[in-house]
């Protein structure tokens, strides 16, 4: 009998579950009885090396063969979907109406979890929030590591680097937040019960098997960065992806549509990571604007928009294949050849749907010029410009848009209020860039220009930077703002509007109307202007059809104080879906997923337009058991968290809607 322990399980006040003395054996090839440990059950658990360069040791049914004749116990919790006895698991854990809640009696043993975490090479990972260490009752006080977080708490990697941490900690019901340790008490909250720490194909195998054959609410995240909550979840076992850093450059691949330079990417590989490694290779790639954010989790499965989106399309449209473990626990590639129905909904149907990607296969281009323009123009009584000038500007710029996406522009600025609503303090407007890829300087000055004359005939006060570089990564690194996240006061939505609005010139003009009245209502405009057309020849792909005609991309959002009662916190949220929103959507009913509301009323159209009961199918068909679920995925309706107010937190138990 051996009495192990769980080198990672960390206890804490308010959530102690502590690991018992617990005793397990498994039974050796020649009938010996031994105690089952790290070290005996793993050769055991031996999994197999398919592919040497990801490193992707897989889970198959020869492994679960033999741990079933080691008579390793609860085995058939980690059988694959396909197989009977997990036919009868599954049956099990969906009988209640909820996933299974810590407390249940269906909740699994502290022997299963140490079963779970012995297979799992000692990878589970009982979830410690990451403010504890600023609570000085949680038992891991640590007032280092508390200044540590504090002082970098803005920065995306403080969350990206813990398992459990996520960038809008609104949704995790801002439970244990570092910066209140003297005054609350630290608590789960919306976070997950555990994680297990990625190292490679078969954890994530193992702990899908066991979510659906148990029942425990499962979800995935990566860095954490998802605007609506949908990398926590109260209750849940979390796969934590982030650590599955690795690139390879393809410098000539032959698909069906496409034959070029290509990368494989890593599932935890982020946009900075992405854009380094693409420049040392010589090539530029597709990825976001923001350093941290993770390229092949939520970013392409949600569709990704691209400082190359005017000239290549959306980040989904650089897919090639896909390594994807499914809800059944299949490990599979999805290509233009191969499961192509998945490989179409995984370019732009959202991530935590059909299953936890692993690994992509995108397109990258040669080097190329981007040339561009920055500035950063304030408008109010300390200024040169009056709020009515700033506006004419504005509309000015605003006007030329289809023309701009055309020349394959992405102009991303935004316009932040410098006092509040009504105070007469103007804005801030920060251009941060404009640029085109493959465009010449002269060649893009000459195409701002009649905008900057029309600019001055008005009396706008402006200063533009141009500037020009022979590739991606200097411009980038040069010219982009660093993000900052985790501000939890804030909450956003977004809205896509469509080219067809500026043929029309009372539509257009009612619809600028419409979007300057919300910022002058106090919301802050992040604004892209780009047009991420599907690209010629690639194959079709499940994102949001609004994107395909838009030209105008816009985030918007409000922030409050501290210390809002309930009911004025739910009037700011209803405020954002029901008033803003709803000015704006006449002019633009899409939105995007990865950057919408979570209470956008119709989300089925507004994040995945026509696509919507394509992508419905595929979820039923795939993931008929709803192993993964998350607030406004594909067929995310029939499941709601309990005990929350009219804005959906993550901090409840998972619930079937009775229909
Ligand atoms: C500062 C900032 C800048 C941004 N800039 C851009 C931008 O320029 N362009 C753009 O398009 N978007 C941008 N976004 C939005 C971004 O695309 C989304 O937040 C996206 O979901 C992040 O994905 P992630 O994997 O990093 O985050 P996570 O929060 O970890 O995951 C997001 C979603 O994907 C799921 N998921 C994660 N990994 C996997 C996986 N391996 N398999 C299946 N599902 C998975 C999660 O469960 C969750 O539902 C930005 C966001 C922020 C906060
Ligand atoms: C097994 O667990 C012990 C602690 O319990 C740890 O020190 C050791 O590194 C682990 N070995 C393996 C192979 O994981
Ligand atoms: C089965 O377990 C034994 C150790 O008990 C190990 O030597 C063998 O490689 C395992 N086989 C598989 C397929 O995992
Ligand atoms: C599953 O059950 C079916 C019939 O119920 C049987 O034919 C099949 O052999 C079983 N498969 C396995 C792997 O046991
Ligand atoms: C904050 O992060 C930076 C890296 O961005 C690191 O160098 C620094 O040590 C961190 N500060 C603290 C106090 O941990
Ligand atoms: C809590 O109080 C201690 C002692 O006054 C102080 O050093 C520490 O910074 C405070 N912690 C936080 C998170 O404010
Ligand atoms: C206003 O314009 C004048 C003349 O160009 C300039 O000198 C001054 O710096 C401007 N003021 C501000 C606040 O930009
Ligand atoms: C232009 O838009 C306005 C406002 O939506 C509408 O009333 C009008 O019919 C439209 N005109 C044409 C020609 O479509």
């Amino acid at each position: 009998m051996a009495v192990l322990s769980l080198p990672r399980a960390l206890l804490f006040a308010g959530a102690a579950l502590p690991f018992q003395s617990l005793a397990q054996t498994i039974t050796t090839g020649d009938g010996k009885v031994i105690p089952a440990t790290n070290v005996t059950v793993a050769p055991a658990a031996q999994a197999v090396a398919a592919d040497a360069e990801a490193n992707a040791l897989q889970l198959t049914d020869a492994v679960l063969a033999n741990l079933t004749a080691h008579q390793l116990s609860d085995i058939d919790l980690f059988q694959f979907g396909d197989s009977n006895a997990t036919a009868r698991m599954a049956k099990r854990a969906s009988v209640g109406d909820c996933k299974v809640w810590p407390g249940d009696a269906a909740w699994p043993s502290p022997l299963t979890w140490e079963v779970f975490n012995l297979l799992t090479g000692g990878a589970l990972i009982k979830t410690v929030p990451i403010g504890a260490v600023c609570y000085p009752n949680s038992g891991v006080y640590n007032a280092q590591k508390c200044a540590g977080i504090l002082a970098n708490w803005t920065q995306s990697a403080t969350h990206a680097n813990d398992p459990t941490s996520v960038m809008s900690p609104l949704y995790q019901g801002e439970t244990c937040m570092p910066q209140n340790g003297n005054t609350s008490t630290c608590t789960l909250g919306g976070f997950p019960s555990y994680a297990v720490k990625i190292e490679s194909v078969y954890q994530i195998q193992l702990a899908i098997n066991f979510a659906r054959s148990t029942g425990v609410r499962l979800v995935v995240k990566n860095t954490g960065h998802d605007f609506l909550g949908k990398s926590c979840g109260a209750g849940a076992l979390s796969i934590w992806t982030h650590n599955l850093k690795w690139t390879r450059f393809i410098p000539s691949i032959r698909t069906p549509s496409y034959s070029g330079p290509a990368m494989e990417i890593g599932a935890g590989i982020e946009v900075g990571d992405l854009y380094a490694a693409a420049n040392q290779y010589g090539v530029t790639a597709v990825g976001g604007e923001c350093k941290g954010v993770g390229v092949s989790g939520g970013y392409t499965t949600g569709g990704g928009h691209s400082p190359m989106s005017g000239k290549h399309g959306l980040a989904a449209d650089q897919v090639l294949s896909v390594n994807v473990v499914l809800p059944n626990g299949r490990f599979v590639t999805a290509s233009e050849t191969e499961n192509t129905d998945l490989f179409w909904a995984l370019r732009g149907g959202g991530g935590a749907t059909f299953g936890v990607v692993t690994s992509m296969t995108v397109k990258v281009y040669p080097k190329m010029t981007f040339s561009g323009v920055t500035w950063t123009i304030t408008t109010g009584p300390d200024t040169n410009n009056t709020d009515d000038v700033f506006w004419q500007a504005m509309y000015a710029y605003w006007r030329k848009f289809p023309d701009y996406a055309d020349q394959g522009s992405y102009g991303y600025s935004d316009i932040f209020p410098r006092g509040p609503a009504g105070s007469g303090a103007g804005y801030t407007w920060t251009m941060n860039p404009w640029l085109v890829p493959g465009m010449a300087l002269a060649d893009f000055q000459a195409m701002v220009q009649p905008l900057l004359d029309e600019w001055t005939a008005l009396g706008f006060d402006f200063t533009p930077v141009f500037f020009e570089h022979d590739n991606f990564y200097d411009a980038w690194t040069r010219h982009f703002p660093t993000e900052s996240v985790a501000n939890s006061n804030l909450r956003t939505a977004s809205r896509l509007f469509p080219r067809a609005n500026w043929a029309n010139e009372t539509l257009r003009e009612a619809m600028f109307d419409a979007v300057r009245s919300v910022v002058e209502d106090g919301s802050a405009l992040i604004q892209y202007n780009m047009n991420p057309a599907q690209p010629q020849g690639s194959p079709d792909a499940a994102a949001n059809t609004h994107w395909r005609d838009a030209v105008w991309y816009g985030i918007m959002g409000a922030s409050w104080a501290d210390g809002l009662t309930q009911d004025q916190f739910e009037d700011v949220q209803k405020m954002i879906t029901l008033d803003w929103m709803a000015r704006l959507r006449p002019y633009g009913p899409g939105g995007y997923l990865n950057e919408g509301d979570v209470m956008e009323p119709d989300f089925g159209d507004a994040f995945y337009g026509t696509n919507y009961p394509r992508l419905l199918q595929l979820k039923r068909q795939i993931d008929p058991y709803d192993v993964f679920w998350a607030p406004t995925a594909v067929g995310s309706d029939r499941w709601r968290v309990q005990n929350q107010g009219w804005l959906t937190l993550q901090t409840g138990k998972l619930c079937k809607v009775s229909e």
